[in-house]
């Protein structure tokens, strides 16, 4: 696998939907983000957005892997190489929000990240439609950092 970074042009919007099912709200962030896609034998298999807001902090604003290539290991070591790319810019901290519950709560504090605060009502307030996961409403959102 390797990985290439590309602007909000070219990013691979369906992948991005993966994560974050409001194409309004991707098309609002997009074009300040830096974008990494992770490619194999030629495919897109995996797409992060990085979105940078004071001198040295980031937030993962976005991470997804195509339904195909799930739970093969391509999230951990996009995620990997993530954390990496922001040490790189010189970045102390990378946050992103998640939703309180679900699978992705563990990928994330597996590779380090510790919840810092709970943000009620966010998918209430920013979704239009409801996001469902595992028959549970999605409500609040938990905020993760990592200290790089
Ligand atoms: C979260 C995501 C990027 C992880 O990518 P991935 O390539 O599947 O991750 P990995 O293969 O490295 O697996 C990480 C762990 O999550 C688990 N996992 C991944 N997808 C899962 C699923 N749908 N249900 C349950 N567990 C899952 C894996 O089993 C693995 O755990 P293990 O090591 O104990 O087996 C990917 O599942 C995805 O794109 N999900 C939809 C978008 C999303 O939710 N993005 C995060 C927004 S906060």
């Amino acid at each position: 696998m390797n990985f290439i970074e590309v602007n909000a042009e070219q990013a691979p919007l369906q992948l991005l939907y993966e994560a974050d099912p409001n194409p309004d709200k991707v098309a609002s962030y997009l074009p300040r983000c830096r974008i990494i896609v992770a490619v194999e034998d030629g495919n897109q298999v995996g797409v992060a957005a990085l979105l940078p807001h004071r001198v040295g902090e980031w937030e993962l604003i976005n991470l997804a892997v195509s339904p195909d290539y799930q739970k093969k290991g391509i999230g951990a070591t996009l995620l990997e190489y993530v954390i990496d790319w922001t040490r790189a810019q010189k970045g102390y901290y990378l946050g992103l929000g998640t939703g309180t519950f679900g699978y992705q709560l563990a990928f994330y504090q597996r590779a380090g990240f510790r919840v810092e605060r709970v943000i009620r009502n966010f998918f209430l307030d920013h979704y239009p439609h409801p996001v469902w996961e595992a028959g549970i409403q999605h409500q609040d959102m938990l905020w993760l950092g990592l200290k790089l």
